[in-house]
């Protein structure tokens, strides 16, 4: 069994910094994760704690406090109750992705799916999901599930037509942003927008802040579909390659694709197609020869600069200047 170091489990010191407005908060965070996830049943009860023995970034609890403490001054226990809430969804959609992945490592843990099978993650992954919507539904305000359920349904899209493009080396780039507008930027945009709403922002501040989770979100994922092509799986502590392997498109590869002559092309896509070459190889030679890693990696900075332009329009507070941060964090992670 897979064990991680103390140093694994930590956030770098940099989030540390950015998450210092609300360090107090996502404290209260692990609390409701203590009080809600756990279970009569010793299977499930461990099943759960495992789910979430290590804390991953908690970007999505960070962003709900954050954004809650860029529109009021003190936060309140709705916005602790979402904050665990979005986690949890966040969980969920891991687990099962890894099951869609057959992924191994997840957290720098054994996957749920490697550790027991398929079956207990889609099960644990629904599991979670709906203790998610257990805890929305007690918010008196119908506004919590009603954006938790829509942000769930176009995550859900945003999968199914990921699946629909596998194998499609011809996709555009409008509609791989599109995806990822789907698949990872509902949620950071809904977090953002829930921790806007119960600290009473105007509608104003609550869509600015909105488009930011937005933006931020697809900046995330490139960054994310990078790693999946150049990261180290010890740092980053997740399966990596799955995408090549999966026959996902994702950003350098649609660059470089779209770069070469048409024979080229047409070789390249032909290995890529065959599940069995070792696509990290067959591709290394070619990220030497275009543009296609930097032309990914400066996408992924204008989407954080568009982010951190909605923030202008702030009053300005110590959560603005994180929101800020996070936007040039989340593009220079290597986790
Ligand atoms: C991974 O999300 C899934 C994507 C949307 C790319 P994170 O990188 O935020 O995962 P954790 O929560 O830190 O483990
Ligand atoms: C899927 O993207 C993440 C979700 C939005 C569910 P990835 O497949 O790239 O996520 P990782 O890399 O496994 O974390
Ligand atoms: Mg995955
Ligand atoms: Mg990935």
């Amino acid at each position: 069994m897979r064990e991680a170091t103390e140093e694994q489990v930590t956030n770098p010191h940099i989030l540390l910094d950015i998450y210092a407005p609300i360090q107090a908060g996502l404290v209260q965070v692990e609390e409701v994760f203590r009080e809600v996830l756990r279970s009569n049943y010793p299977f499930v009860d461990d099943l759960v704690k495992y789910g979430f023995r290590l804390g991953g970034k908690r970007l999505r609890p960070a962003l709900v406090l954050l954004s809650g403490l860029a529109t009021c001054e003190t936060l309140c226990r709705e916005q602790m109750l979402l904050a665990a809430a979005v986690e949890m969804i966040h969980t969920a959609t891991l687990i099962h992705d890894d099951v869609l992945d057959e992924a191994v490592i997840r957290r720098h843990l054994d996957t749920v799916n490697a550790r027991w099978n398929n079956e207990t993650s889609v099960l644990l992954g629904d599991y979670l999901f709906t203790r998610a919507l257990c805890i929305s539904s007690s918010i008196d305000d119908p506004f919590a599930c009603r954006e938790l359920n829509n942000a769930s349904r176009i995550m859900c899209e945003g999968e199914l037509r990921q699946i629909e493009n596998r194998g499609n080396y011809g996709l555009t780039e409008e509609l791989y942003y599109d995806i990822l507008r789907g698949k990872t930027a509902a949620l950071t945009a809904s977090c953002c927008r829930l921790g806007a709403h119960f600290g009473g922002g105007d509608s104003e501040a609550k869509e600015a802040l909105a488009m930011y989770g937005l933006h931020l979100g697809v900046a995330f994922q490139i960054t994310d579909d990078l790693l999946d092509v150049l990261g180290d799986e010890a740092k980053v502590g997740k399966s990596l390659g799955t995408d090549l392997m999966k026959q996902k498109s994702t950003l350098p590869v649609i660059r470089l694709l779209e770069q070469l002559p048409s024979r080229e092309r047409a070789d390249l896509i032909r290995k890529l197609s065959n599940s069995s070459n070792h696509h990290h190889d067959t591709l290394r030679e070619w990220w030497e020869k275009s543009d296609a890693l930097s032309y990914a990696r400066e996408k992924a900075i204008d989407f954080s600069q568009l982010a951190a332009q909605q923030l202008d329009g702030l009053q300005p507070s110590p959560a603005r200047d994180s929101l800020q941060s996070l936007a040039e964090f989340v593009v220079s992670r290597q986790h």
